[in-house]
């Protein structure tokens, strides 16, 4: 049998004798609820579970019976067999895991061989054995004798199979492939797993029945009658239409021509926000098939993406199939948890990237309201490196070198068409996409008109488009699109005013490790022009193994490089807003908040807001709560409900009275949306987004209260340092560089090392591009020279001023900074610096004092944006109030260590051991941030769980801190949230209490 086995490099022969593609449903039998679990049908069989197995390294190396030959271990379906002890793991972004030489793929091709029984009492029904993934392709033998061979492995593969069953036991045999010619199309950024991935059953079915159907909706002008126009192929049909509530509202006979053509009056439409569904039962006589049936139109206008006639934003995420422990195996729940968790952060969209989801995926969306861009199993990135040629200059357009190969024609006509004929009939589908990354010309050309012949009501994607050798014309694309733009080309595009088409982003906001600063000015540009229909941030999920857990039970997590995997791109897998674990990214804070549906700004008169709700088609009262808190510097004044009536896309304006007159010295007011009841997504009360406004603030938050005292004061002019005992606190400034070496409280230590001046941050993922650079500078390691060092004495403080140059070898000094350290008689301690830097550096990561205080100072409070970490151009999420937590708590643990948990726009902080709080504060905002582990750690780890505390509380108070934006993938940190302006001051006040 092995000798017939050569289509997996034949890629003219892509499936043998597999059933003709058709769209997805399962059968039930006559009376039976149609509508329930596909588990339910009495004729569909699963086949999920335990099988039989074997593994071999090579196919070469296949014994010629391995079919045949008894199979000792066992592996569940569906699985990846990287994860089940067999083959490793690799990640690979772009680079072709194999050497570039379509078809064929080497000979070392790990090879998979599943068997298990299938008892058959011969009836009136066919068997259809049916796939619905393997990675990367697979055959078929039933009964030592091959059936079938198929690949695509985000694809459906069908198989009748019942003149090749004997009655009683047979055997079915599957022989698994790691690489095909499928290989050369399937080159997407991810963990590359193997094996049966998703689930496998027999479906009974009568000899004559319904094969394949199409529903085509039109919806009449005033969106009152909306004409239905089905095509049953196979068996003549009844179709019955109900409503939610099970009242028939159509119904319709199938004629000769197996057209079904009926009419619904006052039509409830089906969107994102209330995603109402029809039962629509399509009775075949002997089976039965239900379907919920959702009423939409998606249409563009002028330039603008509409649904149902509204223009509408796609608020969206790229969602993978991946799961920690089963890698591309998801189960229905996994499924769902997503769905929830996203419906929750008030995301509305998903790309399918790269490939098309399981199908009862799309069923999910439909009821739970969710518009997806649904995207085909189609990407050769890697034939962008595979193209170049030694010596030449780089060409992005050779990434179409495999799609513009004639080899490869029908493959991808086959992989377009297998996911429009799948999921033509739900609603949920707003938007066709080609694949990714694969360049274009005119076989792709070709792909795209055949999607438009078949399916004239849905838009179609591909970004991909502005790669080709051939120069093929972009016309066919419905939509523009781009990845990780800058704003300001996207303000360009609709600037140019000639520009005809919608613009998507597809990708955005990459979200690697600390991640998402650039939310905010996306979707201020977005909202800006009705031809921006949105984005889905690149991606939703991280992507590791698990790989047991640590002594304090927190789970290992791998990542490229940790497999002995060649070529691996180390940690561009973890690229997602939810952990592995699906624990949120504070960057899934700052979406969720990104894309609330209710806004509140400060209207024109003191008390007044201006709320907008940002949905299309639900009234925010139909599925929200609002309430609000007024609080000053923490302290609550008032608190309330709002009794809104607030239709979608409008805007009203309401005053708040206790809003109007307010005292205090930080006063704000925060307006809360929750959700009104539960359902299956959220339960009552979760929040779903808040506004906070600034009421009222006195210019100077900070006065410190000098005692008059001199007395309380002492200096001592020590050999190496100065010594200042004011009141209760004792300090001692060093000569050699002005540096705060200690500091003693009632006789207790504060101080574990001396306070530096601080420029750098453990590099974020989003830093990569930067690093080497600031490095070079000497950001991470200044050299300083303290060029004077003079006491002042202007009344009852003493000021000490230095003058200090901070520079890397062999380069200028990138900052200059004038100090000032004054000492009051209370015991304060008032550090101010001027900061000048050179023009010449690269701007820096961060500016501000790092102390080094015993590990004991746990207990951390600050009055700033928290209660996640917060940036400049990062504090959607967070507000402003006193958080307290403890520095451990403050840690956010990314599986790859870098800065993290800064809190911007602090005004107050301290930090208490059992008896004394060390307290900070400014005149000006800083940021904050309080950790075990000292940067360089951050720094230096590649994995969370090798990260070892210092032993001490490192806090950092930092005048300017850069952004973070999302330059892993996308632009780079935008100039104003980089610290380069030529002078930074701050001015920070500390001092110890007791508690
Ligand atoms: C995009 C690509 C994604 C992913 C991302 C980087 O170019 O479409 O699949 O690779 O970059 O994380
Ligand atoms: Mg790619």
């Amino acid at each position: 049998m092995k000798t017939y086995m050569t289509f997996h490099e034949d890629p003219e022969l892509l499936h043998v004798n597999t059933c003709e593609d058709r769209n997805y449903y399962v059968p039930f039998a006559p009376g039976q609820d149609a509508f329930d679990e596909r588990t339910v049908s009495s004729r569909m069989e699963l086949l999920n579970g335990e099988w039989s197995f074997a593994y071999y390294d090579s196919f070469a190396e296949m014994p010629v019976d391995a079919v045949d030959l008894p199979k000792e271990k066992k592996i569940t379906v569906p699985s990846c067999i990287q994860l089940q002890g067999y083959d490793r793991c690799q990640y690979t972004n772009v680079n072709y895991p194999i050497p570039y030489d379509p078809p064929y793929v080497p000979t070392d091709n790990p090879t998979a061989v599943y068997e298990r029984t299938y008892s058959y009492e011969p009836d009136d029904f066919e068997r259809y054995l049916v796939f619905e993934g393997v990675d990367s392709c697979f055959y078929l033998i039933v009964n030592n004798q091959m059936v079938g061979y198929s690949q695509v492995t985000h694809a459906t593969s069908e198989f009748c199979i019942t003149s090749a069953l004997k009655e009683g036991e047979n055997r079915i045999a599957v022989v698994v492939l790691k690489w095909c010619d499928g290989t050369y199309l399937e080159d997407q950024d991810k963990l590359r797993f193997t094996g049966i991935i998703r689930d496998v059953y027999m479906l009974r079915r009568p000899k004559e029945h319904i094969t394949d159907y199409q529903i085509r909706t039109t919806i009449n002008e005033e969106l009152t009658r909306a004409s239905v126009h089905m095509e049953i192929r196979g068996k003549k049909a009844k179709v019955t239409v109900a409503d939610a509530e099970g009242v028939e509202v159509a119904s319709a006979q199938t004629g000769e021509d197996g057209f079904a053509d009926f009419v619904i009056e006052s039509p409830k439409l089906w969107n994102a926000e209330i995603p109402y569904l029809y039962k629509m039962t399509i009775d075949a006589g002997d089976e039965i098939i239900g379907e919920g049936f959702g009423i939409r139109e998606v249409a563009i206008v002028d330039g603008v993406y509409t649904i149902n006639r509204k223009k509408v934003k796609l608020r969206g995420v790229n969602r993978h199939d991946s799961n920690p422990v089963t890698g591309s195996v998801v189960t229905m729940e996994d499924m769902k948890r997503d769905l929830f968790l996203m419906k929750r952060c008030n995301i509305n969209c998903i790309r399918t990237s790269h490939y098309p989801n399981a199908p009862e995926f799309y069923r999910l969306c439909d009821r739970y309201g969710f518009y997806v861009v649904e995207e085909a199993d189609l990407e050769s990135h890697g034939s962008e490196p595979a193209g170049q040629v030694y010596g030449q200059a780089w060409d992005h357009r050779k990434v179409s070198i495999t799609t513009d190969n004639p080899i490869f024609a029908e493959a991808i006509l086959d992989r377009e068409r297998k996911m429009i004929t799948r999921e033509f009939n739900r609603p949920c589908v707003i938007m066709w996409s080609m694949g990714n990354e694969a360049g274009f010309g005119a076989i792709l050309n070709n792909a795209a008109k055949m999607i438009k012949a078949f399916d004239s009501s849905r838009p179609l994607h591909f970004e991909a488009v502005h790669h080709s050798l051939d120069g093929t014309p972009d016309t066919e694309m419905d939509v523009v699109s781009y990845m990780y733009p800058t704003v300001s080309s996207m303000y360009r595009y609709v600037s140019e005013g000639n520009n005809k088409r919608p613009y998507f982003l597809c990708e955005y906001s990459h979200s690697m490790g600390n991640s998402n600063g650039d939310l905010a000015d996306y979707w201020s540009m977005i909202d800006s022009d009705d031809r921006f229909m949105g984005g889905c941030v690149w991606e939703w999920c991280d992507h590791a193994v698990a790989n047991g857990e640590t002594e304090d039970g927190r789970t290992r997590y791998s990542y490229g490089g940790d497999f002995d995997d060649y070529p691996n791109d180390g940690n561009f897998c973890m690229d997602g807003l939810v952990y592995p674990d699906r624990t949120p990214h504070t960057g899934l804070m700052e979406l969720k908040q990104c894309y609330r549906p209710l806004t509140v700004a400060a209207g024109n008169t003191q008390g007044e807001f201006v709320l907008t709700n940002r949905l299309t088609f639900a009234a925010l009262e139909d599925l929200y709560e609002v309430s609000y808190e007024i609080k000053d510097s923490g302290a609550t004044l008032a608190e309330g409900k709002l009794d809104l009536s607030l239709p979608a896309g409008v805007s009203t304006s309401l005053s708040i009275p206790e809003a109007m007159d307010v005292k205090g010295k930080d006063v704000r007011i925060r307006f809360v949306v929750l959700t009104k009841d539960t359902n299956a997504c959220w339960e009552k009360g979760t929040v779903i987004g808040y506004d906070q406004v600034l009421l009222h603030a006195e210019n100077r938050r900070f006065i410190p209260v000098p005692m008059a005292a001199r007395k309380y004061l002492k200096l001592e002019d020590l050999p190496l340092a100065y010594r200042i005992t004011a009141n209760e606190t004792v300090y001692l400034l060093r000569k050699k560089d002005a540096a705060i070496i200690s500091m003693q409280f009632r006789g207790e230590e504060l101080l574990k090392k001396p306070v530096e001046m601080d420029f750098f941050r453990a590099p974020t993922d989003n830093d990569a591009g930067m690093t080497k650079a600031w490095k070079d500078w000497g950001f991470d390691r200044p050299i300083c020279r303290l060029s004077s060092l003079r006491l002042i004495e202007p009344g009852t403080e003493y000021i000490f001023k230095a003058d200090l140059t901070f520079g890397a070898a062999s380069r200028i000094p990138f900052a200059r900074v004038q100090a000032e350290y004054c000492f009051y008689p209370n015991g304060e301690l008032n550090i101010r610096l001027h900061m000048h830097k050179s023009e010449t550096s690269p701007y820096l990561p961060r500016f501000g004092l790092r102390f080094f205080l015993p590990k004991e100072f746990e207990d951390f409070d600050y009055y700033g944006y928290g209660p996640f970490e917060s940036y400049v151009d990062k504090h959607l999420a967070s507000y402003v109030d006193w958080h307290h937590t403890t520095v451990t708590g403050n840690h956010e643990d990314y599986v790859k260590p870098q800065e993290n948990s800064s809190h911007y726009g602090t005004q107050f902080a301290s930090l208490g051991n059992a008896t004394v709080r060390l307290g900070f504060a400014s005149d000006a905002e800083f940021s904050i941030q309080a950790s075990h582990y000292t940067r360089e750690e951050l720094a230096a780890k590649k994995h969370n769980y090798e990260l070892v505390p210092s032993g001490m509380t490192i806090v950092n108070t930092d005048a300017a801190m850069s952004g973070i934006g999302s330059a892993s993938c996308g632009p780079q940190l935008s100039e104003i949230y980089q610290c380069n302006d030529p002078d930074t001051e701050l001015s920070l006040w500390v001092y110890a209490k007791t508690l």
